[in-house]
């Protein structure tokens, strides 16, 4: 976290129902539409992004509906479980882990189930590093008249998801990763046709109640208690953010992942995510032998460098470079030399020299394009 979000976080508390909160509170509103990219109100709520997850689903869908599920990983299986709990039909999508779903699967699956009434995929899937066609999705979404639902808990201030310009109907963010806060606050803002459904929905859920949400933003607060502290922070994070302009945020990600792939690919080892890669972190396949946990935990110890394991079918699998939030190029020249020095000691094949060199040229490279989405 930056000292300057750090220092907001330390300061004395506030009342939440304040005029000197309230304008706080205002402001950060403004940031968020711009950052989600929508003139809907974006609002937050005090829990984790799976709580939002859950309020987006129990305030969208009423018991009964059917909804079509991307299951690229674990995040992509955690809406499946949310959108059963609920009551929901559940229709997955499998797709092989490293890939990104292919919007004609979609298409194919909601041509062949005209009630299917939602979609609800990752941006980012964290587990896998695997970016989603959010876009094509939302195309695809709009003509079918389902909801897309995204969760862009590693992606939203990391790469492209503005919601109004590629018709997403509810995107839901966390605090703890490229917004550069601690865990603890989410955030979740509907498109006008999501409104329009929620009208239909039956509130089930006392504390995620995402109209009542919408009521009290209009004065600055929550429904409930806010996560005081955690809204400071936010107006700094999004003060830091915006300064420098969202296509800034988005080339400074897609330089550092270029510069990751290109180095993990230089001493000889390949990102799982061979095609579809998310911006704000780096999943890399071990070689056969290796096994990531012992890699991840000599990293830790060695050389200070903490990275990810796999999770679930990838535990012991993948290595994963989170390079998301407050982290430059500098952070990942140490993460690549403790990966191939901890891969090394382990019996990885790993080249010795070059690789570095090679990332920082590809970190060059990458910043004086237009990444993908900017257009
Ligand atoms: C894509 C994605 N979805 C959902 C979650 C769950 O969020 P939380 O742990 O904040 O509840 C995470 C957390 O890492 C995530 O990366």
């Amino acid at each position: 976290m930056p000292e300057q979000v750090r220092l907001a976080l330390a300061q004395d508390m506030i009342h939440h129902r304040k005029a000197e909160f309230e304008n706080i509170m205002h402001e950060v509103q403004q940031g968020l539409q711009t950052l989600f990219g929508t003139s809907q109100t974006v609002l937050p709520l005090a829990c984790t992004g799976s709580g939002a997850m859950q309020a987006a689903v129990r305030n969208l869908f009423n018991p009964g509906e059917t909804v079509l599920v991307v299951e690229g990983g674990k995040f992509g299986r955690r809406w499946s479980s949310i959108a059963a709990m609920h009551g929901l039909r559940v229709k997955s999508l499998d797709v092989s882990p490293g890939s990104a779903v292919d919007p004609s699967a979609v298409e194919e699956m909601l041509r062949s189930d005209p009630n299917v009434s939602g979609i609800l995929v990752q941006a980012s899937e964290t587990s896998t590093g695997v970016l989603h066609p959010v876009r094509d999705l939302g195309r695809i979404a709009r003509d079918r008249g389902a909801l897309l639902v995204v969760d862009g808990i590693s992606a939203v201030g990391i790469s492209p998801c503005p919601m109004d310009d590629w018709s997403v109907d509810c995107l839901v963010a966390g605090s703890q990763k490229g917004l550069m806060l601690p865990p603890g606050l989410s955030l979740v803002a509907c498109s006008r046709r999501a409104w329009e459904r929620n009208e239909r929905v039956e509130p089930r859920d006392f504390y995620f109640d995402l109209r009542a949400e919408r009521e009290k933003s209009k004065q600055g607060q929550t429904a409930f208690t806010t996560a005081v502290s955690l809204v400071r922070g936010l107006k700094v994070s999004l003060d830091l953010i915006l300064e420098d302009g969202l296509a800034n945020l988005y080339r400074k990600y897609w330089a550092l992942a270029n510069m990751t792939r290109t180095g993990v690919r230089a001493m000889g080892l390949a990102p799982f995510a061979a095609e579809h890669f998310t911006w704000g972190l780096t999943s890399v396949l071990m070689p056969e032998s290796v096994d990531s946990q012992k890699v991840v935990s000599l990293a830790a110890e060695r050389y200070n460098v903490y990275l990810a394991g796999g999770q679930g079918d990838l535990k012991g699998r993948i290595a994963r470079i989170g390079h998301m939030g407050y982290v430059d190029w500098g952070d990942l020249l140490a993460g690549l030399h403790a990966l191939r020095e901890s891969v090394a000691e382990c019996g990885g094949a790993v080249a010795r020299d070059g690789f570095l060199q090679q990332a920082v040229q590809a970190h060059e490279a990458a910043w004086n394009e237009s990444p993908p989405g900017l257009e």
